[in-house]
């Protein structure tokens, strides 16, 4: 039976940048995932009997939340809901499921990189039926229908157990529960060359990939181990924990410093990799050498065509604007689009959908393609590998030789973490307000040549985001770019991306942190970093 329950509004349930998150306390308060999960619901224009996909990255609360999600759902008149076996599907994963099933859109439930544990991050994320995040007018339909709920409607009696392979009925709406990884690793076989990385791999090449207890364990010993035949030590923290083990999936040169070390020592793997929380971004690391994820876009993109499902080359690239402009270069020479759109996966679907980009990133350690509608930590991972399959040379001669090619964009992103929130708005408002007279000030040898709050319209749907970041660009075309998260549960989290483009590969070995230095202090003058947030460093360099 289906039951009408009486609830009232929160004013807090505005998704950000990526879904709505929140503590799990937070979201433990009565009816507060109820009343997000069916607002989504009332937001959308169900006709009944469509198929939902849902899952979540497996932190504390996500069975919980699953179990209610399931019932609201057969209480909205769904007729199937795909749910991952225990409440488990990776965020590209669970992508790929919403098109190829034909879903209407999924749940999805994580905080991605952000911690885990019964007083660390939860989230909840709709996905529509590309696949991809819900688009600005979605998330804003949903957030107010949240701030006006009345009741919720969910089936009666409980869920079904959702340990268990196979389909049961909850009401008239089928649940069925499919292994999370079979679609998953079965679309990967199909994009790329898997005999000559099995052949690799055999030849003695070592890999290392950290799961960092998150949700890429099982997808990565399917596919690594068992189809690629790499031994069964080379995924490290495979089992997926509630609290990720005490750590922080976010795979960085902080959270993921031991991979790192492991690869900076003589006898280390030939290549490490690791992936986050929910399995949508990547690490990637070479035998003494960190690769950023925008040199990682640029060299996918100029490397795509050696695996099978690019070899006819790709349409295009799209990365964020914070996002190097290495990625530009290859678009440039290859003669191809590039497109620049704000921080955040969702402005990639139409471009994606329209086929005007194959390939995209974001300097948030994301990379992804068409295959769908996220960005995808394992499917960088086996692009990766896939060009070193081909190419037969290290991570590292591969780096040099594209910097050679195209030219070396020095990149660092600073970010100053859990600031106070009138501190950080402040320094934003500051920079805005001197943007008008900023062009052709001098800071030593550097010239302002224009300085702007980037705004962005889709070519598509001709939608607009205004208030994206503040950048400021020098004549010879470094940047610095000031924004504030928007992923952040606890204060404000500033991002300072410092950018600076070396032709002369006689200067591309130089640490960036050399490479960038006048820009790294000008940032500070510029933006009065030291002075508004009472921080002498950043916490995060990446
Ligand atoms: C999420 C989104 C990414 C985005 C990132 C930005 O991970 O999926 O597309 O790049 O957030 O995070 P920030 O904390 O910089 O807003
Ligand atoms: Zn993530």
């Amino acid at each position: 039976m289906i039951e009408t329950i009486t609830t009232t509004p929160y004013d807090d349930q505005q998704p950000g940048t990526s879904g709505l998150r929140k503590k799990v306390p937070h979201f433990q308060q009565p009816n507060y995932a109820a009343n997000f999960i069916q607002s989504i619901f009332d937001a959308l224009p169900l006709d009944g009997g469509e198929t939902l996909v849902i899952g979540g990255d497996g932190r504390y609360y996500n069975r919980e939340v699953i179990l209610m999600a399931i019932r609201l759902a057969a209480g909205n008149g769904y007729g199937r809901v795909i749910v991952g076996k225990d409440g488990i599907l990776s965020t590209p994963a669970a992508s790929n499921l919403i098109r190829q099933r034909k879903a209407s859109g999924g749940i999805i439930l994580s905080a991605s990189h952000n911690p885990g544990g019964p007083k660390g991050d939860f989230g909840i994320k709709y996905n529509v039926g590309n696949g991809g995040p819900a688009p600005e007018r979605v998330t804003s339909a949903i957030f107010e229908k949240s701030k006006t709920i009345s009741r919720y409607r969910v089936w009666t009696t409980p869920a079904p157990d959702i340990s268990k392979l196979g389909e049961t009925k909850l009401g008239d709406m089928i649940v069925e529960v499919i292994d999370p990884v079979a679609d998953y690793a079965a679309l990967m076989e199909t994009l790329f060359d898997f005999e000559k990385i099995r052949a690799l791999i055999a030849l003695g090449f070592r890999l290392r990939f950290d799961a960092m207890h998150a949700v890429t364990g099982p997808y990565a010993r399917e596919i690594f181990v068992n189809r690629l035949g790499a031994p069964a030590d080379c995924v490290v923290n495979a089992e997926p924990k509630e609290d990720f083990g005490g750590g922080h999936p976010d795979p960085n040169a902080v959270h993921a410093a031991d991979l790192i070390a492991r690869l900076m020592a003589e006898d280390g793997p030939d290549f490490g990799a690791a992936s986050d929380g929910d399995g949508d971004r990547n690490l990637i690391v070479g035998k003494g050498i960190v690769v950023s994820p925008s040199d990682s876009l640029a060299v996918l993109a100029a490397n795509a065509h050696l695996a099978p499902a690019y070899a006819k080359g790709i349409a295009g690239v799209a990365r964020s604007m914070p996002t190097s402009q290495a990625a530009d270069r290859v678009a440039q020479k290859r003669g191809i689009g590039i497109y620049e759109t704000p921080t955040g996966w969702k402005f990639f679907g139409n471009l994606l959908d329209a086929g005007k980009v194959t390939i995209c990133g974001e300097e948030s350690a994301g990379t992804g393609s068409d295959h769908v509608r996220e960005k995808d930590g394992v499917w960088a991972v086996l692009l990766w590998l896939n060009v070193l399959a081909e190419r037969r040379e290290s991570v590292a001669a591969i780096l040099e030789k594209h910097w050679a090619e195209f030219g070396r964009n020095f990149y660092q992103r600073h970010d100053y973490e859990e600031i106070d929130s009138k501190a950080a708005n402040g320094l934003m408002e500051s920079l805005r307000d001197r943007l008008a007279s900023m062009a052709g000030q001098r800071f030593g040898t550097l010239v302002v040549s224009e300085a702007d709050d980037f705004s962005y319209q889709d070519p598509i749907d001709g939608s607009i985001a205004t208030s994206q970041g503040v950048r400021i660009v020098f004549s010879g075309g470094s940047r610095i770019v000031y924004r504030l998260s928007g992923t952040g549960t606890k204060g404000a989290t500033l991002r300072v991306y410092i950018e600076r483009f070396e032709a002369d590969p006689a200067k591309h070995s130089l640490p960036p942190e050399e490479a960038l230095k006048e820009l790294i202090d000008t940032a500070d003058v510029i933006g009065e970093i030291k002075k508004r947030t009472a921080r002498s460093e950043p916490d995060v360099v990446t």
